[in-house]
């Protein structure tokens, strides 16, 4: 081979090996579970050797050398929201989590977070520069805007199942009449209301979008990224051109999990990258608990937001009642100390999750349903009893209960009966177990880890500088063109032209047939 050969295939191959990018990665929203999932794009991403600087509420203390930190916590709002995620509240409807308020709260954060001083120092720093931006989609395109102003890719997150209002940021909308809305409670298949009522959420959702967010979301790009874009010297763009540039969805999402969507060749389904590949070991008072529960241990945990010490008295009451008459041991996380415990029942202040639900002993979990849990049921392959209780809670369970791995229980001041019932019925009838199991199996079937396919992505969008081959061609068609409504129009044209043609030529025979009758 001659010297010239050799020098370009070591060229290629010193090309192949990174150096560490610089990665920009935006979790703004103050909810544990993104807080986890943003943690996990994070991790993985130091752990390859690439460069973080990473904008959350939750900064932790003492950063890895290579994780610099923009912390936009907001003490004010957490606060209001931890007052709006009060189960009493929730119970007696004193406050509603309906779309309107929820995009008011999104509005909100975004001008909030796009106005927080430290993200201010880091957009307005002309030094800093990026290889790519990483940002959670929260009905909200606006963060977009960052890679824009970086002048790098742009790869969005999706915390839930794929639908419509990501899909159509990188190819087109999905179909109402089977892809639910993110905040329906409808699982497919749909009956005729169901359909009905995916067309009417989805078509509202778009007219939402086009008459009231975009243009606050125009509003922000030009007013709180602009000046940030202009001192770099770049100009400042119409916004519909940086919202549908983002070079990949990267979808906390899998068909274990959810169903199977038609997907566009840039969203890459990556659900469990969060967890750790190796179970943590647990403490050692938990571990002795669970390899003493003969009988099996059921997990009962409220999630991250719920604190459980809000549940009224009478709640707290009626399901010791019930956990205390079973034969199983019940391990419930809980944030207060309760009197008259029976003797089966064993409270902790926090739990090491997904080490419980490793545990052979532990066969039930009861939850409400948020989506890292009912994961990461399917990932240990545990059955659960849902109790939801606002957001996307619903669906996840109803997805679950129609899987057959899942019984739901409403919250309500008289659900002890329904709850025993349910116990009852998981606990005997071994199939929801099974199914469980199998859907476990599909669950980490895959070619590669979920983390090492997030990583994969990422760097190749950053190696191949946006992954533009990646590009929907459906987001250059038009919907008219969609539609096809120009050929609906040229066609009534012509219709039109040949009705004229045919009537000219009828008119001007009539009076000669008219002459001949009246011969
Ligand atoms: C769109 O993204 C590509 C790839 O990242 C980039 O080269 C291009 O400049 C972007 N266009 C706009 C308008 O941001």
């Amino acid at each position: 081979m001659s010297s010239l050969t050799w020098l370009l295939i070591a060229a290629l191959a010193l090309s192949h090996v990174c150096d560490g990018y610089k990665v920009l990665v935006m979790f703004p929203l103050a909810g544990k579970s993104h807080g986890i999932l943003g943690k996990g794009v994070v991790r993985h991403l130091l752990q390859a050797g690439h460069e973080v600087t990473y904008i959350t509420p939750f900064p932790e203390e003492n950063p890895p050398k290579n994780l610099h930190q923009v912390d936009v916590s907001n003490p004010e709002e957490f606060e209001k929201n931890s007052q709006i995620l009060n189960v009493t509240a929730l119970l007696e409807g004193t406050v509603s989590l309906d779309f309107a308020s929820m995009l008011q709260f999104m509005l909100s954060m975004n001008r909030d977070v796009l106005t927080n001083p430290n993200l201010v120092k880091l957009m307005s720093d002309t030094t800093k520069n990026f290889d790519v931006v990483i940002a959670e989609w929260m009905f909200s395109d606006v963060y977009s805007g960052l890679s824009y102003l970086f002048n790098c890719p742009l790869i969005w997150v999706s915390t839930i199942e794929p639908h419509w209002a990501i899909l159509r940021l990188i190819d087109e909308n999905t179909h109402p009449a089977y892809v639910p809305d993110s905040m329906s409670n409808n699982v497919p298949p749909f009956d005729f209301t169901a359909r009905v009522k995916e067309l009417f959420m989805q078509t509202f959702g778009v007219a939402v979008n086009l008459f009231y967010l975009d243009g606050y979301q125009r509003q922000f790009f030009t007013e709180l990224l602009g000046p940030h874009i202009i001192k770099r010297g770049r100009p400042l763009i119409s916004f519909d051109e940086v919202k549908y540039n983002g070079s990949l969805v990267l979808g906390n999402s899998h068909v274990s999990l959810g169903q199977a969507t038609r997907l566009p060749q840039a969203y890459k389904p990556i659900a469990g990258y969060h967890i750790d590949t190796v179970v943590k070991p647990l403490p050692e008072d938990l571990k002795k608990l669970l390899d003493n529960a003969k009988n099996g241990l059921i997990y009962f945990s409220m999630g991250s937001n719920l604190k459980s010490k809000d549940l009224p008295e009478s709640i707290k009451k009626d399901l010791l009642e019930v956990f205390g008459g079973l034969k199983q041991t019940v391990l419930w996380k809980f944030e207060e100390v309760l009197p008259n415990l029976p003797s089966n029942v064993h409270i902790v202040n926090w739990a090491p999750q997904q080490s419980i639900l490793a545990h052979p002993n532990c066969i039930l979990f009861i939850t409400h349903g948020g989506l890292l849990s009912t994961t990461e049921a399917v990932h240990f392959g545990k059955p659960i009893i849902g109790i939801p209780v606002f957001g996307d809670q619903f669906n996840n369970i109803d997805r679950a209960v129609r899987k057959g791995f899942a019984k739901r229980v409403d919250l309500s001041y008289v659900m002890k009966n329904d709850l025993r019932a349910a116990i009852d019925d998981l606990l005997h009838d071994k199939s929801f177990t099974v199914k469980a199991r199998e859907l476990s199996v599909v669950y980490h079937d895959r070619p590669v880890h979920p983390a090492k396919e997030m990583v994969h992505w990422i760097e190749h969008v950053v190696k191949t500088r946006g992954a533009p081959h990646l590009r929907s061609p459906a987001l250059d068609v038009p919907l008219y063109q969609k539609l096809y409504l120009d050929l609906i129009a040229l066609v009534l044209l012509v219709l039109y032209v040949v009705k004229k043609i045919i009537v000219k030529v009828c008119c001007s025979r009539k009076p000669v047939d008219k002459k001949k009758k009246r011969n």
